[in-house]
């Protein structure tokens, strides 16, 4: 698929498809009047009809449409124009692209897809997503990506940033789509030292031995009841003067959470390859920001396990010490993500960074307090929290600040040892997870994502299929961007 610009006059030149962003006020829209203009009047009488809708993210196809040199003239709804924003667009982009993708296509242009330079490059992003889908094991294909997309309003070099940003996002939904038979840490390591060749960062790897010597025990111990190696990455990429503080990105890379000996049920196991969509989060973030030329230096700690069973898996009660020397007790070996991201917020501490923000599928509690569209937001510092909010919401991905009281961390008191890996009971369970990796980052200004809602769907968007969604790495290329 190769994006371009279209240079001339969109509704004489001729395509296979010419996908419309419409909404409510349709008739007030210039793209309405050009084809109206160029059909004689027949587009006006088809909206008229009433048969094509301009609610978000509904797509009519137009067979043939009168006057106007396409094979299809494709419209699809954006609502109301007064909510019109990154992700009425991103949604709207998708789920056009999504439909058209049944068949092969040449040539597809879209046309009324965002106003600002951040409401274009989300709707390419947008297009992106939806020309992906996750049957990559299928013998027969069921998505088919256009040879070309071109786009109206805007530049090359805007188009290119869309592009990289939108590739970006579906590095992340492909890395999570792949089954853990064959996504596990050594894989998730061969296919990130191949990111980080094209991009253009570096990378480092640590494998057991190295994991060993560098006192990794959290991350060693849930990785023990697996016959497969732990990794943890670490990427930098280097944008600016050495002098200047990175920003550290820490991602949660379970490649399979069964729970370990606190053993998930069959229906709640189903989904955990997606377990490591923080780790892949940040990996695709890295591939954006590289191929953007961010000026700004930034390194990336990735921890690489899976949580298995056997005879030498960690059990409950054992006590551990963490590469920060802080001891901790278990309470439960399903609360394994906390766990690795100590021992990678410890490392990443070493960075001297300015800031930390950590992205994990962390705990199933917040999915019940937000659901599967907001991430979890908690922090050490309010004004860092709030930027981030504010952030993700202009850039159309929603997170919501969960309270992060000294009170809660009573409950992770340990008895034998300092601390202990879970609450007392469920109740608040995100917010103590939180509180856990709070040990860990000393007095740095740092936030913690939990996308363990957002990061995956169960079934398919109109605008994205089931799998991994990609989610928050449009508003941290962004948010490095800016
Ligand atoms: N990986 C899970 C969290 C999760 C749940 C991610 C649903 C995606 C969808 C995590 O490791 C976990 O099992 N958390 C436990 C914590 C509990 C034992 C304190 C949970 O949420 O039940
Ligand atoms: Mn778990
Ligand atoms: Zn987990």
């Amino acid at each position: 698929m190769k994006f371009e610009f279209c240079r001339e006059d969109w509704v004489q030149k001729p395509c296979d498809v010419l996908v419309v962003a419409l909404d409510d006020d349709w008739a007030q829209r210039s793209e309405f009047q050009s084809l109206d203009q160029a059909s004689s009047g027949w587009f006006r009488r088809v909206m008229q009809s009433g048969e094509v809708s301009t609610k978000p993210n509904k797509v009519s196809m137009l067979i043939a449409p009168t006057g106007i040199p396409a094979g299809v003239l494709c419209i699809v709804g954006t609502g109301n124009a007064s909510q019109s924003a990154c992700n009425t667009y991103f949604r709207a982009a998708g789920s056009a692209m999504k439909a058209l993708a049944s068949r092969q296509r040449s040539t597809v242009r879209f046309v009324g897809f965002g106003n600002s330079p951040l409401e274009i490059r989300a709707a390419i992003a947008g297009a992106l997503v939806g020309s992906q889908g996750q049957d990559l094991y299928k013998s027969e294909k069921s998505t088919f990506a256009p040879e070309i997309v071109e786009w109206t309003g805007s530049n090359d070099a805007q188009i290119r940033a869309g592009e990289i940003i939108g590739e970006s996002v579906n590095l992340a939904r492909l890395m999570v789509n792949q089954p853990p038979n064959r996504m596990y840490p050594e894989t998730f390591t061969d296919q990130a030292i191949e990111v980080a060749n094209d991009a253009g960062f570096s990378i480092e790897v640590w494998d057991k031995q190295r994991l060993i010597e560098e006192r990794c025990q959290a991350l060693l111990a849930v990785a023990r009841g697996s016959i497969r190696d732990p990794r943890l990455l670490i990427l930098r990429h280097r944008g600016a003067p050495p002098d200047s503080e990175p920003l550290a990105l820490v991602g949660k890379g379970v490649t399979f959470d069964s729970g370990g000996y606190s053993l998930k049920p069959t229906d709640g196991m189903l989904t955990m390859k997606c377990d490591m969509a923080g780790a892949a989060t940040v990996l695709a973030i890295f591939n954006a920001i590289a191929k953007l030329n961010v000026r700004r230096n930034v390194v990336g700690v990735l921890g690489l396990v899976e949580n298995l069973v056997s005879g030498d898996a960690f059990k409950l009660g054992d006590v551990l010490t963490a590469r920060s020397g802080k001891t901790i007790e278990i309470h439960n070996t399903d609360a394994e993500g906390r766990l690795v991201l100590a021992d990678c917020l410890d490392v990443a501490l070493e960075e001297k960074p300015a800031q930390i923000i950590d992205f994990a599928t962390l705990t199933g509690a917040c999915v019940v307090a937000l659901g599967n569209d907001v991430a979890g937001l908690m922090s050490n510092q309010t004004q860092f929290q709030v930027d981030v909010q504010s952030f993700t919401e202009k850039c159309g991905e929603y997170t919501w600040p969960l309270p992060m009281h000294s009170f809660y961390s009573e409950q992770i008191a340990g008895k034998v040892a300092d601390i202990k890996n879970v609450g007392e009971g469920r109740w608040g369970g995100a917010i103590t997870a939180a509180k856990f990796l709070e040990e860990f980052v000393q007095t740095k200004p740092w936030v913690h994502l939990d996308i363990a809602g957002p990061a995956f769907l169960d079934s398919a968007k109109p605008w994205c299929d089931a799998g991994g969604t990609g989610f928050l790495v449009r508003s941290f290329a962004e948010w490095l961007l800016a």
